[in-house]
């Protein structure tokens, strides 16, 4: 790795977001360290990046929900310098939470929660005393209003939406930014895994192209923009709790959840 290169992270780089987020920053000339639970989908994450982009790419192949798994990545990176952090691995899941699994819902809380901020508070120290740096996380319009239905996943992008925001504030002058998207409905896998019975969402009139996403998410890490929501149509629902009572954008989020799946 030359001296003038830069080392992007990517987390769930397998697919999706994670991997536009990718392929973006290696035709950027970032070498990259990309970070997923399935092998085979890494590698050919891997095949198509370096079919269009002649840079340096790292696989680890990590259950990012294991507790401390954080603290693994930082020591197996030892001592590459990382130049830009995007948390973006991250699951939805769908149902009443009286009846729904704990250990997934447990997996998915160390994810979104734990591990992001682990990843961050371990590697934040060496960018900020370097004054340079750059943290993306990838939050949700979830993250603005509670979420019948998906009550743990719409609580956990909020956590991360307050956090980066914080941490954002805290880091001002310091050469290091933080920097959270709130994309709203993408067509990824994501999608298929939050519809119930193989079924896709019915409500698809307001879904976004992974990639021109991923660019948005990308240009406002680099401008150092703390909140980026993609799409006017959710700039809009963003503010709607604001304006209508986060109540009443209960109610409607529960009403678009049932419509969704013919509840
Ligand atoms: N798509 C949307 O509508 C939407 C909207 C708002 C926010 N987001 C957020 O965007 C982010 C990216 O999601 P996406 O839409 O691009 O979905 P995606 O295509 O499913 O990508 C997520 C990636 O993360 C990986 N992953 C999941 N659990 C993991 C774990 N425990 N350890 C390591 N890797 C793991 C997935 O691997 P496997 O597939 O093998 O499990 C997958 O490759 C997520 O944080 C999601 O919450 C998505």
């Amino acid at each position: 790795m030359g001296n003038n290169t830069k080392t992007a992270l990517v987390t769930g780089a397998a697919s999706g977001l994670g991997f536009e987020l990718a392929l973006i920053l290696a035709k950027d000339s970032y070498d990259l360290i990309l970070i997923d639970i399935d092998s085979q989908k890494l590698n050919e994450a891997k095949t198509s990046i370096l079919e269009q982009c002649n840079i340096k790419i790292t696989l680890m192949v990590k259950d990012l929900s294991v507790v401390n798994i954080a603290q693994e990545i930082y020591n197996d990176i030892d001592n590459t310098t990382i130049d830009v952090i995007i948390n973006n691995a991250g699951f939805g899941l769908f149902g009443s939470f009286c009846d729904t699994d704990w250990e997934r819902e447990s997996e998915m809380l160390h994810l979104h929660i734990l591990t992001t901020t682990h990843l961050i508070k371990l590697f934040l120290p060496d960018m900020v005393r370097r004054g340079s740096g750059k943290i993306l996380n990838i939050s949700s319009l979830a993250a603005f209003q509670p979420g019948p239905l998906m009550a743990l996943y719409y609580a956990s992008k909020s956590y991360i939406l307050s956090f980066s925001q914080a941490i954002a504030n805290e880091l001002k002058g310091t050469g290091v930014s933080a920097t959270v998207l709130c994309p709203g409905p993408t067509k990824t896998a994501f999608q298929e895994v939050v519809s119930v019975g193989n079924n896709d969402n019915k409500i698809t009139f307001n879904m976004a192209c992974p990639k021109d996403v991923a660019v948005y998410g990308y240009k406002a890490m680099h401008k150092g923009r703390v909140v980026a929501i993609p799409g006017l149509f959710n700039k809009f629902l963003s503010i709607l709790p604001r304006v209508l009572t986060r109540n009443r954008t209960t109610k409607i989020v529960r009403q678009i959840q049932n419509k969704n799946r013919d509840i």
